[in-house]
């Protein structure tokens, strides 16, 4: 059966450069025999999570279920079935953009946690699924990596998705141009991402 990959976009720009690294991934995967869907979390209705922790009280491997009334149960019932993830946002003060920490913060019902028990602990141990991550900066990305908490935040968003890294793309010395283009190496190395997450 060909593999499923949701691709989660988490930029303001159309057509920016997280895009279309985004693009330049997804398409390759979809060459390598791979069903795709891209999520582009501007275009979806997400609320913010309200600490009601509804979703925690539950034990069991399943989701928590949230009662707001947004897109994210249709999301995160795609994102299940799903054996790869290609998690993608750029860096906006130094982390990832609000609205992709908007989205991770919702994925809190991946654990288990009620109340009177300090900490969360994941529904799953073991990572099942595989992650590919990309960021980009204005600084150049030697900098960004230590700089910058973007592709640790998308880490730890892998993590909570139990999706084990298997590749990671950082571009930077962005902003130089109003319509920044992917290098042909930058592009080779999206591609490279979606053979690492099928393998
Ligand atoms: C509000 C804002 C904050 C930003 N903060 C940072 C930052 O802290 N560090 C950095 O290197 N670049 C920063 N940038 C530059 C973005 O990272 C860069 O424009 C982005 O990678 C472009 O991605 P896109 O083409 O997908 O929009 C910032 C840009 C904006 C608009």
């Amino acid at each position: 059966m060909n593999k499923k990959i949701v691709a989660i976009m988490g930029s303001y720009r159309k057509g920016g450069i997280t895009e279309q690294a985004v693009e330049a991934a997804v398409e390759s995967a979809r060459k390598l025999g791979a069903e795709v869907s891209v999520i582009k979390l501007l275009e979806k209705h997400i609320e913010f999570c309200t600490n009601c922790r509804a979703c925690n009280q539950k034990s069991g491997e399943a989701r928590g279920i949230c009662p707001l009334k947004d897109d994210m149960n249709e999301i995160l019932d795609e994102m299940d079935l799903a054996d790869g993830f290609i998690l993608a946002a750029p860096v906006n003060c130094f982390n990832i953009t609000a609205i992709t920490r908007r989205f991770f913060e919702r994925l809190i019902c991946y654990a288990y946690w009620p109340w009177g028990m300090k900490t969360p602990k994941m529904r799953l141990k073991t990572k099942n699924k595989k992650a590919v991550l990309i960021t980009s900066t204005a600084m150049p990305a030697f900098f960004g990596r230590f700089l910058t908490g973007g592709m640790k935040a998308l880490k730890v968003m892998a993590d909570t998705l139990s999706a084990q890294v298997v590749g990671s793309l950082f571009i930077g010395l962005v902003s130089m141009e109003e319509k920044p283009k992917l290098t042909e190496k930058e592009k080779k190395k999206a591609e490279k991402l979606a053979g690492r997450l099928l393998k």
